[in-house]
């Protein structure tokens, strides 16, 4: 083991190889940045990591408290030992394929900073062709009301909070620990006066209220192909924001409990219950799988919705999936006398309700025009 202590930091930035750990770097002896770089990435290219560099910049910015550019200007700043210790356990985690949010405990989204945790997804930037999106079909009113089921860390519905002042948030998930994590967020982003997170299934927390905009990320990755799913999200991701098929957790908030199906057991649900939860006029946005879009416009016009639009994210990949068109005006909290100036949920939402339509039939559904 290298020697601690403050003469350590004027060592030549190397150490005997049999000192080398795992992930590059000597426990307790000191390198200059560009070393502790070169190192750090090194270990991560061995251990399979796919962008090794980048990742490698960012822990190392994140532990010394320096933007990437300064990180970069830093060519003569020599890490203590204390530094290169913490630098090597952060490499050292990220080689186990640990994503890189978790270890810094943030990731950024839609330009604001978001707290995120083993018990939340990760936002992906796909997902913000969605909130854009939400933001263009409100852009012109001065205030709404905007449901986000499955919150999660809240990158929709705390975004959406941030760039519109007059919007009227809800959220809502079925894992307390994911809800808890949401509302730090918002308090961090100052926008909670105006965002309410609540916990439990979908529209339970929010039965007989109704919203102009509901919005979801679902998990829709059938449970089937996990195994194909990158060690980065399968072994780290909380699986109760990933896999469809079952939406039952166990007490603590993470473990789901159940079988397979097609991935779109929860946004199928959605769609049969939001014309009981949007106003007239209202649009629900779901996001879906690479290979969902289609299949989910199709539940959404077998729900009733005149309108099911599909949009690409920034990689061409269809996305998201508009409904909008659809209004019970006999659901909950319509007080029965809401005009039926929509057409009310069709016969079809029973089929869109089932869980156990398979992507390909609900695409087969679309070629006949249902
Ligand atoms: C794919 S993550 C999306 C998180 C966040 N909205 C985002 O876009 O980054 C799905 C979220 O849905 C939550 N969830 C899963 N099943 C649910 C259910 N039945 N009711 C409410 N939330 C649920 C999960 O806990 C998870 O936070």
């Amino acid at each position: 083991m290298a020697p601690r202590g403050s003469n350590a930091a004027r060592r030549p930035p190397v150490a005997p190889a049999a000192d080398i750990a795992p992930t590059g770097l000597a426990i307790g002896l000191s390198f200059s940045v560009p070393t502790a770089l070169g190192a750090g990435a090194l270990s991560l290219a061995a251990a399979g990591v796919e962008n090794p560099r980048l990742d490698a910049e960012v822990l190392l910015s994140h532990a010394l408290g320096l933007s990437r550019a300064q990180l970069l200007a830093a060519t003569t700043r020599v890490l203590s030992p204390a530094e290169t210790d913490q630098c090597g356990a952060m490499f050292a985690r990220r080689a186990r394929h640990e994503p890189v949010a978790y270890i810094t405990g943030r990731r950024e989204f839609m330009g604001l900073s978001f707290h995120v945790s083993p018990d939340v997804l990760i936002p992906r930037p796909e997902t913000e062709t969605l909130v854009e999106w939400l933001l263009e079909t409100v852009s012109d009113r001065p205030s709404f009301s905007l449901l986000d089921l499955g919150v999660g860390s809240g990158a929709i519905a705390l975004s959406v909070a941030a760039r519109h002042p007059g919007a009227r948030v809800t959220g809502v998930d079925l894992s307390p620990a994911a809800a808890a994590v949401a509302r730090g967020n918002a308090r961090d982003l100052g926008v909670s006066r105006r965002v309410r997170v609540l916990t439990g299934d979908l529209f339970a927390p929010v039965a007989g209220r109704r919203f102009d905009v509901v919005a979801a990320n679902p998990p829709y990755v059938p449970r089937a192909e996990a195994a194909t799913l990158p060690p980065d999200v399968r072994d780290y991701e909380p699986p109760v924001a990933l896999y469809a098929d079952d939406c039952s957790i166990d007490p603590a908030g993470r473990r789901p409990l159940g079988g397979a199906g097609s991935g779109l057991a929860i946004t199928s649900r959605i769609i049969a219950g939001a014309p009981d939860h949007l106003l007239p006029g209202g649009s629900l946005f779901l996001e879906t799988a690479e290979n969902q879009a289609a299949a989910v416009a199709a539940l959404g016009r077998a729900a009733g919705f005149t309108v099911a639009e599909v949009r690409a994210d920034a990689a061409g990949v269809p996305r998201v999936v508009r409904c909008a068109g659809c209004y019970s005006p006999d659901g909950p909290g319509s007080g029965g006398s809401s005009p039926a100036r929509l057409r009310p949920a069709s016969p079809g939402a029973t089929g869109a309700a089932s869980a156990s339509m398979s992507a390909t039939a609900a695409g087969r559904r679309v070629e006949n025009g249902v």
